[in-house]
């Protein structure tokens, strides 16, 4: 039977440190020789290349965009081969155990079931080269809801460290309940915490139903790489956001 990679998802509100998170797990899985990452960039205000320290090329809706071109297509080949051909251009291979396909932007009018159906299938066919897909995504969840990913085996739902960004995960557990799409194992953490913030906090994360796997430290080196544009990926090994994702990511088996 065909491989099939294992499907880990990172959803929450804007801010709250999905990025973050799904760098810290890309890096978990690299440093601890779990094989092989399709890392997913699903936020349309994309920049986990840049926290992963890839170099951008071309976006998956660049791609679908430009293959609607008059002629695009050329002679001979059919549309559904040029798009696949296309859509392997919006890989970016990195030289780690480590590569990356980025969604882009939302997509403008019209029906797109179309460039979805191929998508589907383009991923479903790459992602049999390896062994775990990491997804980036945001509240919405839009390419979960789409199933341009098939089920998830591990879902974060990320939240900051206030008692309404708590309340939003519960927000968040219920569409995924809704969703088509099988979710086995969902997740709570909560960043740039302390131990205070979260004792004051158990009372509304019980509320929540969802398993807390625990909190990331505030890091002002998280803050700083950020502003002066540094890839996260190369934080210091002591770095609190590291030491505490890496012992989230153990004691659930990742
Ligand atoms: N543990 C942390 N300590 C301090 N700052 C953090 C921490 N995690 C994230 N940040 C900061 O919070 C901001 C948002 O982080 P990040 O980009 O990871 O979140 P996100 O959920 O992916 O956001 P977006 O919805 O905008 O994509 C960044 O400025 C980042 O530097
Ligand atoms: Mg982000």
């Amino acid at each position: 039977m065909a491989k099939m990679a294992k499907h880990i998802a990172l959803v929450g509100k804007g801010g709250v440190g999905k990025t973050t998170l799904t760098t810290m797990i890309c890096r978990y899985l690299e440093e601890n020789d779990k094989g092989i990452v399709l890392a997913v960039d699903a936020d349309p205000n994309a920049n986990l290349n840049e926290a992963l320290g890839m170099e951008f090329s071309s976006c998956i809706s660049d791609v679908i965009e430009d293959t609607k071109r008059p002629h695009a297509v050329p002679d001979g080949m059919s549309k559904e081969r040029y798009v696949e051909y296309r859509l392997q251009d919006a890989l970016i291979e990195g030289d780690k155990n480590l590569d990356m396909l980025i969604m882009g932007g939302p997509q403008g009018p019209g029906c797109y079931c179309y460039a979805n159906d191929l998508l589907r299938g383009y991923i479903e066919r790459l992602e049999k080269n390896y062994d775990y897909l990491v997804m980036d995504s945001e509240a919405g969840m839009e390419h979960i809801s789409r199933r341009t990913v098939q089920d998830v085996d591990v879902m974060f739902i990320v939240s900051d460290a206030s008692a309404r960004g708590v309340r939003t995960i519960t927000r968040i557990y219920d569409l995924v309940k809704n969703l088509k799409t099988k979710v086995k194992s969902v997740y709570a953490i909560v960043t740039k915490a302390s131990e205070e913030t979260i004792n004051d906090l158990q009372e509304e994360l019980e509320k929540t139903g969802v398993e807390f796997a625990g909190f990331i430290p505030f890091d002002p080196q998280v803050f700083e790489y950020d502003a002066k544009g540094k890839p996260l990926y190369e934080l210091p090994e002591d770095a609190p956001v590291v030491k505490a994702s890496y012992a989230i990511f153990d004691k659930i088996k990742l």
